[in-house]
Parts: structure tokens; sequence; C-alpha cells
């Protein structure tokens, strides 16, 4: 069957279905936010670790945030259960899982190592694990995977240029650094001397920006931190010259829908602003976030933002093909997987 003319737009089980199958790569996933309770209350109980909720339900049932910060201690207090570096291996290859069964063919992991290295452990423990699981899972599922740091904006320069210290032996294993935790009263600016460091090793720049602060972070991640994507930008639509500029230059922004709901970004996902980005021409990307908090992989949050905004078959080819080329991966590869897109299009 053929597609059907390109403004089809698609709902219920048929939508479920096309985003499902769609090929796809994910490019804003932080590791530790697909701790899924049920893992998370199993590495509490091998490691000792001593829980503020009676049982998984309990857990699940405190997912109910305000804004960026409730989330943010809730993520942090859970990702205290990782100790040694099977837990990370088997939370990596959880995630590898869920991914393929999402059709992702390529994955660009966030992981946090201040959150990790400030109670204790070792850099090598984490990476150890983390190296572990990503490789068995790109050899049972066939899923490509790049990793990359982020620095705590909450935390100070300081810090920022010691956890830098510590990640240069493992430069080898990074595909860029990011920036992520608390965005009020963090700009982009703190930062600018430390990715400066970093871009002297060849390590490229992301950033989260305009999630929950202004759109003028938006043009400090790009002026100063000399981003190369966009973490979120949601609220770019706030100030007509960052759309113009962010169109103009090509810059990606991945966004993730079901984390802007629950975090109460927007109130209601037909008042996202993904929809009028990707009409204003922005290179848009659909991504999950922390999905065992936010309710929803990738496919998930393609299927709720599409039912919501009206998207049509053509929008999502277009969010697809944009997870490709604004991934790090080499131009043969994104050649590839755009073609193996152009052959679902035509066949879906
Ligand atoms: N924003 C900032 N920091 C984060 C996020 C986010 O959405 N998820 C995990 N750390
Ligand atoms: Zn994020």
């Amino acid at each position: 069957m053929s597609g059907g003319g390109a403004s089809r737009v698609l709902h219920g089980a048929s939508l479920a279905a096309f985003v499902q199958a769609l090929p796809k790569a994910e490019l804003h996933l932080h590791i530790e936010g697909s701790l899924e309770p049920e893992l998370l209350f199993r590495l509490a109980s091998r490691n000792g670790v001593r829980l503020a909720y009676a049982d998984v339900e309990s857990l699940r049932a405190a997912y109910d945030f305000h804004d960026l910060q409730s989330f943010l201690t809730l993520y942090y207090q859970g990702a205290a259960v990782l100790r040694e570096a099977v837990d990370f291996h088997e939370l990596a290859l959880d995630y590898m899982a869920r991914a393929a069964a999402d059709t992702v063919r390529h994955t660009e992991i966030f992981f946090d190592p201040q959150t990790h290295t400030g109670r204790g452990l070792k850099l090598e423990t984490v990476m150890e694990g983390l190296l572990g699981g990503l490789n068995e899972g790109a050899r049972r599922y066939g899923v490509s995977w790049a990793l990359i740091p982020c620095f705590l904006r909450d935390l100070s320069e300081q810090e920022a240029f010691d956890t830098l210290e510590l990640l240069l032996p493992w430069r080898q294993h990074f595909k860029a650094l990011g920036l992520d935790s608390a965005e009020r009263a963090h700009p982009p600016s703190k930062f600018q001397r430390v990715f400066a460091r970093a871009a002297d090793h060849g390590l490229p720049a992301v950033a989260h920006a305009g999630e929950e602060g202004p759109p003028s972070y938006i043009t400090e991640a790009l002026d100063l931190l000399k981003v190369v994507r966009i973490d979120h930008g949601v609220r770019a639509v706030e100030d007509a010259a960052v759309m113009q500029r962010l169109a103009r230059e090509g810059v990606p922004l991945t966004v993730c829908p079901l984390s802007n709901l629950k975090l109460k970004v927007f109130s209601d996902l037909r008042q996202h602003s993904l929809r009028q980005m990707l009409r204003a021409g922005l290179c848009c990307t659909i991504n999950s976030d922390d999905p065992a908090y936010f309710g929803g992989y990738v496919a998930e949050n393609y299927r709720a933002i599409a039912e919501a905004q009206d998207l049509t078959r053509e929008d999502l080819l277009q969010l697809a093909r944009n997870s490709f080329t604004a991934s790090f991966l080499p131009s043969e590869r994104i050649a590839a997987h755009l073609a193996e897109l152009d052959a679902f299009a035509a066949a879906n």
C-alpha cells in the first residue's frame, strides 16, 4: 500500500502503528531518566539503599511534577540506587531494548557524571557499566549509540572544569558535551570557558536552553557555547528574531513533548510550540528525555504530539528525517538511514 497523499493526518491505531514502525534516531535521552521504578526497586534492594517509597505504585504516584525542579529532586534521588557497574549495564541495556522496540536505529544518550561522582562513585564504574550495556544492546538489537556527558548547570564552573578533567581520559567514547539540570538563573554564559576548553579537545557542544529559561538562553548557547544543537528550545517562539535565526542557520532542536507536558512548560499538548516551529521551517526532532518519569518512550512522544496537533504523515516523516540529519553520525550512515526512511515512506 502506498502513502495516499502527503498531507494525510493520521489518528488512533493507524497513527500509533505508523510512528512505532517509523525508522528514527533519538537525540535527547538521559540514561538516568530511563530508570523504570521496577528496576529502581530491584537495585535498591540489591544495593541496600533505603527508599522513601514503600513500593512501585507509591513511587509512580509521586511522579506528579509542577516544574523542572520538582522533577529533578526525585530524579537525583532515584539515581542513588545506581552503585555498581552492573547497575549501569542493566540500565543501558533495558533502554536499548525499549529503543529497538520503537524502531530507533541510532540513539545519542546523555548521562550526568556529577550525579554519580558527587556521591562517591568512580567515573570508571559508570563508564564501564554504560559502555558494557550499550555495546551489548547494539549487538543484540542493531541500534547504534553515542554518549554525551552533561555538566550540571546548578553546580559551579569550577566543578564543571574538574569534571571535564575526569572525562578527558574517556574522550574517545564521547561525541559531544552537554549542559542540563536546573535552567532558571543558570545561563549558558556561566560555562563559556569550560566549553571553550572542551572545544580545544575537539568536543562539540549541545545545551538545554529555552525549556524553562528565556529565548535569550538559546542565543547565549549559540553565541557563547557554540552549540551545534539546542535541547528543548521550545520557548524560541516567544522571540521572532530567535525563530528567524534558528530557521536561517538550520539549528536542530531536540523537542520532548511529554516532558514539556509533565513539567508544565505547556498546560496542554495542543498549546505546545512544536507545530509553529515546524511550520516556521525549524529543524525539530522528537525525543523522550526521561521516559521512565514522563510516561512514554520516543514513539509515544511522536504519537501524542501528532494526535494533539494534527500533524500530517509528511510532518512525521520530516521529524524522523531531521533526527538522522541532526545526529552526530557520519554522512554515509545518515544517507543509509534516510534511504531506509524513504523505503518506509514508499511502503506506508
Ligand atoms: N532538563 C534539564 N535537566 C534535565 C532534564 C531536563 O529536561 N532531564 C534530565 N535532566
Ligand atoms: Zn533533557
